[in-house]
């Protein structure tokens, strides 16, 4: 496993955009697998900053998002969807039937689960899968306790992850309390995977991470198992390391 230290989520941020953008300018079809939540903001604008500054192209680029909420549609101003539209897909220009999200919203989950799964491994897995970590070590949200070998499928989201993620709901009433996430099995079969953290709250899912037990009781630590991966951390997130 690759670790580049950098100072700050700002240094994360461009970093990982460069890996991103080296990968867009390289090939005539790319895969990407993309994440939410705080942690890739930043990412996020620095690629809408290349396309606007430097008019780097994404029409060849296709993606497939890790997670959604369930219950919420995708033009619910809190959803995944209307994220990754409002912070990528409407400002670099990917065209939208391009792009891949777990809908939150199917009346048959299971159904959607199996579709989705089917979506990622006609491709063989995404080219490059950018990562956040969740304080207690969950990726995508395959919350501790997840199989290995897990599929995409229905989680019931833990009180942790629920409060980490309530700022992000102006009406806590409406945050639903049940996702979909790409499983870890389908994480692993990405060509490449890039992980960021940053700040403190992190430090304990990164020591376990890189120091602890490859254990189902940390999700994250899966990524041991797998060949070809590169964390960009902070030095606050590194700090137990
Ligand atoms: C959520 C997302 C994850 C994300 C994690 C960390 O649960 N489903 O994909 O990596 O939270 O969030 P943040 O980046 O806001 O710390």
């Amino acid at each position: 496993m690759k670790i580049i230290e950098v100072a700050d989520y700002e240094e994360m941020s461009r970093v990982s955009a460069q890996i991103i953008l080296e990968k867009v300018k390289s090939k005539e079809r790319v895969t990407l697998g993309l994440a939410t939540g705080s942690t890739p903001l930043g990412t996020y604008k620095e690629l809408v900053r290349d396309h606007e500054e430097n008019g780097t192209r994404f029409d060849h680029v296709h993606t497939y998002n890790l997670d959604e909420y369930v219950g919420l549609t995708s033009s619910d101003p809190e959803s995944y969807h209307s994220y990754m539209c409002e912070h990528l897909f409407n400002r670099v220009s990917i065209p939208l039937d391009q792009t891949n999200i777990p809908n939150g919203s199917a009346e048959e989950l299971l159904q959607e689960c199996l579709r989705y799964d089917s979506l990622i491994e006609s491709i063989g897995g995404v080219d490059l899968q950018l990562l956040g970590i969740g304080q207690n070590g969950h990726i995508g949200f395959n919350e501790p306790g997840t199989s290995f070998s897990s599929k995409t499928h229905v989680v019931d989201l833990t009180p942790s992850t629920l409060e980490a993620n309530a700022e992000y709901f102006t009406d806590l009433s409406k945050q639903p309390t049940r996702a979909l996430t790409m499983g870890i099995s389908i994480i692993l079969q990405s060509k490449e995977i890039l992980l960021l953290a940053s700040g403190e709250k992190k430090q304990d899912a990164l020591f376990h991470l890189l120091r602890g037990e490859i254990t189902e009781t940390v999700p994250a630590s899966a990524l041991n198992m797998h060949g070809n991966v590169t964390i960009i951390a902070d030095s606050q997130a590194l700090k137990l390391v």
